[in-house]
């Protein structure tokens, strides 16, 4: 099949759809601005409201308001007393932050390939890979969909290791009934801007130990004794001491205005999500070329992704040209990820390259993200949808 010249004058007049979008109300703008307008730029009682609302949300102990889901990753490590000679387990398929706050820690990050059918870390190969070294598994949430918890809680258990989240794209997702954020010793959430919940950068961490959210409010505070907006206000006091050495790594009220918000919609996101992933799932399924995702039957998922994997041997198109065919039809897609063992930095400081993980370099072969927000229209899922139809037939063997 090829495509008519009159085709793409008419695709060349639809307006570009990106691969990601977030979604503000006015409302929302509007209380950002009265959060400006009350003096609270810093961390204040918004702030504190965010936690206490998302602490109920996951059902954990604890929720610390952090700069963003790297600073959180970071203080779980740090809070941790992870240092020089330890070893932290995690997938090969994940976003350079979860590898870089290891190696922040002067720690090693130790890969352990991922499952076929969910894209999240095997348990069996995380099992292999423990040493007496080991003292961390953590686990990416890949695309939403949550890791095997209950093995890696298991492998966890019988190490005497502990179980950290990297929740960057699990937001509102569950386990078994159980909220991501409750489960694992400590998680990291994202809210980046295209995140399912934003606050533009921000982020969160959830602990149900007294002990490491104590470490983590305290190192996120520059390891200061006191939560500086106490200081100025009227019950606060000049004095603090410094505990640790710590960071700046806060949420302000003007983030946490929004966070209120979308963590109020996020399950309607994601229910919007859910449909339009359905809505793709029935219309690509078609096409024997294409593996698409799935959730597995006991999770939640939150459907962050929609990455769909080419099967190329009977198409004379690859995954980086067929991105650039739907890019020249003005729709966005993007990659989840490129693997941490394809960049060099990696590759010098872990020792590692192309090749190591096979199921990780099989799937990252034919692997993208199609658009996937809430506020995506049916009919944007039909022009997507039949954008990679008309492609893939058009270029088989
Ligand atoms: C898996 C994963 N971990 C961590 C991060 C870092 O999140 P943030 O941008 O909030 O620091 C991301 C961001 O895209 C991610 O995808």
């Amino acid at each position: 099949m090829t495509t008519q010249p009159g085709d793409a004058a008419t695709k060349k007049q639809l307006p570009p759809l990106p691969y990601c979008q977030p979604d503000i109300s006015e409302e929302e703008i509007a209380e950002v601005v009265d959060t400006i307008r009350s003096g609270w730029l810093t961390t204040g009682p918004k702030t504190r409201l965010f936690e206490e609302r998302f602490r109920d949300y996951v059902g954990s102990k604890h929720a610390v308001a952090v700069s963003s889901c790297t600073a959180g990753l970071h203080l779980m490590l740090m809070a941790a007393g992870i240092g020089e000679g330890d070893e932290v387990i995690t997938t090969p398929l994940t976003f350079c932050a979860t590898v870089n706050t290891i190696l922040l820690q002067r720690a090693t990050p130790v890969l352990a390939d991922i499952c076929l059918d969910d894209y999240n870390i095997d348990p069996e190969q995380v099992e292999a890979k423990v040493t007496p070294h080991t003292k961390v598994i953590m686990a990416v949430h890949y695309g939403g969909q949550p890791c095997r918890m209950d093995e890696l809680a298991a492998i966890a258990r019988r190490h005497n290791l502990l179980l950290f989240e990297d929740a960057a794209h699990a937001s509102g997702a569950a386990y078994r009934g159980k909220m991501i954020g409750s489960i694992g010793d400590a998680t990291a959430f994202s809210f980046y801007v295209i995140k399912n919940m934003t606050t533009g950068e921000g982020g969160m961490v959830t602990t149900n130990n007294d002990e490491l959210e104590d470490k983590i409010r305290l190192l996120r505070l520059h390891g200061m004794s006191h939560d500086a907006w106490k200081r100025y206000d009227a019950k606060g006091s000049w004095y603090y001491e410094v505990l640790a050495c710590g960071l700046n790594y806060k949420m302000t009220d003007v983030q946490s205005a929004l966070g209120l918000h979308q963590l109020a919609r996020l399950d309607g996101f994601i229910e919007r999500r859910a449909r339009i992933v359905d809505d793709y799932t029935r219309r690509l399924a078609r096409l024997p070329e294409l593996v698409l995702p799935k959730a597995r039957e006991e999770v939640h998922h939150a459907w962050h992704l929609y990455p769909i994997w080419l099967q190329g041997e009977r198409l004379s198109i690859g995954r980086d040209a067929l991105i650039e065919e739907l890019k020249a039809r003005g729709i966005g897609t993007s990659v989840h990820f490129i693997p941490i063992h394809y960049h060099p930095y990696y590759q010098q400081t872990l020792g590692v390259k192309q090749g190591d993980f096979p199921n990780t370099d099989r799937l990252f072969a034919g692997l993208l993200s199609l658009p996937l927000f809430p506020r995506m229209t049916d009919d944007d899922v039909a022009r997507v949808s039949d954008a990679v139809e008309e492609i893939i037939v058009s270029h088989r063997l």
